[in-house]
């Protein structure tokens, strides 16, 4: 049978690479976008040539926990269980710790962090009744080593490392692994958004000397969520061109 796979922010960089290397691994994959973001999100489906048998869009506030709660029931009373849950949506808004606000403060935990107790508490129950599931939570590099600018993104990255390991006692003994990739610098919007110069001045940190493909990230989740994977829970996979090593 089929199996079903859910990606939050999923016509992003990394979400939409990791989208369509699951559809490709033969999943159905419900791919979540922002509330409004419906244009968008269904430009990416036609062009990519999805039908519906690949893929399901499916409109997601994931910092509204009601939200979350309600919408993530209905698709449990259609589809039973979701067997892998990506947790992929994410936000910046780096400034020094001195010039923050609380809006910069408060939108990345929400977004990056709250979000996976909004997403993942109303599906976990029914992977673990099922006897298996695969949650994977997309980290970042600055999660593990911190960055110049980005208090918030890095407490928030931080965290999802903590809740995974918390999670996967829980999910254990259901056969439930809960994993986290942590992508380095990666070709997505979100990096192509930052300053030139400083983007170049990373770059030049990195051994590999380039960035990551949104590809190479979505090879690794693909892995983590693959059988083969039964018996690793717990673990943060970096994928960094070896910027930060554990
Ligand atoms: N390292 C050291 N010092 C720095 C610095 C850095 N990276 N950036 C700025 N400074 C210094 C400035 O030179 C300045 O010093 P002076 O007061 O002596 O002039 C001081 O810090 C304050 O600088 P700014 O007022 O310019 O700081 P700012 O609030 O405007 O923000 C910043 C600076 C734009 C956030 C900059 O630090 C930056 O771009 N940092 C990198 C952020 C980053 O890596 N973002 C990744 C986005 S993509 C992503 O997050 C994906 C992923 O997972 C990897």
């Amino acid at each position: 049978m089929q199996k079903l796979a859910l990606v939050t922010g999923a016509k992003g960089g990394i979400g939409s690479a990791i989208s369509e290397k699951l559809v490709r691994d033969g999943f159905k994959v419900i791919a979540t976008y922002f509330t409004g973001n419906h244009e968008c999100a269904r430009k990416w489906f036609d062009e990519k040539g999805f039908t519906s048998d690949q893929v399901t869009l499916f409109e997601l506030d994931v910092t509204n926990s009601i939200e979350c709660a309600e919408r993530l029931a209905l698709l449990l009373e259609t589809h039973g269980t979701v067997d892998v849950l990506v947790n992929n949506a994410g936000i910046t808004r780096d400034t020094s710790f001195k010039k923050m606000n609380a809006t910069q403060w408060n939108d990345v935990i929400n977004t990056n962090l709250n979000s996976l107790f909004n997403v993942t508490q109303p599906l976990f129950a029914a992977m673990c009744e099922k006897g298996g599931g695969r949650i994977i939570n997309i980290s970042s590099v600055n999660g593990l080593k911190g960055q110049f600018g980005q208090a918030n993104y890095a407490a928030a990255k931080a965290g999802m490392i903590g809740f995974s390991k918390s999670l996967a006692f829980e999910g254990a003994r259901s056969g439930v692994t809960v994993n986290v990739v942590a992508p380095g610098y990666t070709g997505t919007p979100m990096v192509q958004a930052m300053r030139q110069d400083v983007l170049d001045a990373i770059v030049d940190t990195v051994p590999m000397k380039r960035l990551a493909t949104p590809e190479e990230i979505a090879k690794a989740v693909a892995y983590l969520a693959s059988d083969d994977a039964a018996y690793i829970t717990g673990e943060t996979l970096s994928v960094n061109g070896g910027l930060y090593m554990q």
